[in-house]
């Protein structure tokens, strides 16, 4: 398949809209960039598309996908609006980097919920994003553009390693404005449940509704799991490991690490903020950027894990980042990437 790749001031042009239009609309999928990251659409009433977005990513069907829409009035026609606080949070945070989930209408096609009664819906604030929806003329149905169990893509560069000449079309956006997949928030309860962080937090949205859950599965993310029970999920090829602990002792043990795995002919690569960087000796680092600015390390994360991967690292360590505004966002990525292998120093 030979892929068109497009740029935003493309889709100004008459014929690419065109292409666009009736590639989603004749069920095929199309590669386009998010606030959060890239994502794979396709058209969210066509069956074809959905299947065709589950086969090329390697994604298990029952996993659902999230329906994106381009004006908040769509959301009536495939959800049911019921608790009254939705509506304060759509108008806080919509449109931008939060997914709601919601009781479905019939509507929503099952395949898009993995047969569940309920459906994610985002209203995406990138540009491009809403204009492929506009274009389209239907809901775009997007899991994040990455092959199942890859980090997700940020950059242009990161789509195309995994899908030219796998979908027809991608539209190169750059570099994700955030770096990380949107909040996803059960708003079916009472009190709306957090089923995964992202940069729209908890505290953010206690400022328009009294409380806000966390689901239970994101409270024990600090327990080693079980080797063997490997979840694979957002993880390089290199085997991970997070190290916690005062700077100084972080540091030492990483660079002892270093020093055995270099003897034994490996290589290292280690994930840290500009401020440590220069101290960690022979080894690949990548300076996710400065500790005290809030998007820097959520932005740069996925470039970190698919660099490592680019570079054949044997092993990685990176430092924790619980001082940051989004940590439990970029912990719970980091946790999931290193199977949650952490040692405490
Ligand atoms: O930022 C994002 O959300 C990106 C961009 C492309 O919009 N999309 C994304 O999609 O991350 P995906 O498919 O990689 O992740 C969607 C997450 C999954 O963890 C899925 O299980 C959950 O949302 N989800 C979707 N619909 C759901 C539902 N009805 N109930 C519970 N969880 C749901
Ligand atoms: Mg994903």
């Amino acid at each position: 398949m030979h892929t068109r790749i497009y740029k935003k001031e493309d889709l100004l042009k008459e014929d690419v809209k065109t292409d666009i239009k009736e590639t989603l609309l004749s069920g095929e999928n199309v590669v386009f960039p998010t606030e959060t990251v890239y994502g794979i659409g396709a058209n969210a009433l066509s069956e074809t598309g959905i299947d065709n977005i589950y086969r090329v990513k390697g994604r298990p069907s029952d996993n659902p996908l999230i329906m994106h829409i381009a004006s908040k009035e769509d959301v009536t026609t495939y959800a049911h609006v019921s608790m009254p606080y939705i509506k304060k949070i759509m108008n806080a945070f919509w449109p931008g980097p939060l997914t709601l989930v919601m009781k479905r209408k019939a509507t929503v096609p099952d395949k898009i919920t993995g047969g569940r009664d309920t459906v994610g819906i985002r209203y995406p604030s990138n540009v491009i994003a809403q204009s492929v929806i506009s274009i389209a003329g239907v809901p775009i149905c997007a899991p994040s553009a990455n092959i199942s169990g890859r980090p997700s893509s940020t950059l242009f560069e990161h789509v195309m390693e995994d899908f030219k000449e796998k979908v027809d079309i991608i539209i190169d956006g750059g570099q994700s404005e955030v770096g990380l997949e949107s909040t996803v928030l059960d708003v079916t309860k009472p009190i709306p449940v957090i089923l995964r962080p992202g940069i729209i937090t908890k505290a953010m949205l206690e400022t328009v509704v009294p409380k806000v859950n966390l689901a239970s599965h994101l409270k024990e993310d600090d327990i080693p799991k079980a080797p063997g029970m490997k979840y694979k999920h957002y993880a390089p090829n290199g085997e991970m490991t997070i190290v916690e602990g005062i700077e100084d002792k972080v540091v030492d043990f990483i660079n002892e690490q270093i020093k055995t795995h270099k003897e034994n002919g490996h290589k290292v690569g280690v994930i840290a903020t500009r401020d440590i960087a220069d101290k960690f000796k022979d080894a690949f680092v990548f300076d996710v950027g400065d500790k005290s600015s809030k998007t820097d390390i959520a932005s740069n994360l996925y470039i970190a894990l698919r660099r490592m991967d680019a570079q054949g690292i044997d092993h990685i360590y990176s430092t924790a980042f619980h001082e940051n505004a989004y940590q439990e966002a970029i912990m719970n990525r980091l946790y999931k990437a290193a199977n949650h292998t952490i040692i405490k120093v």
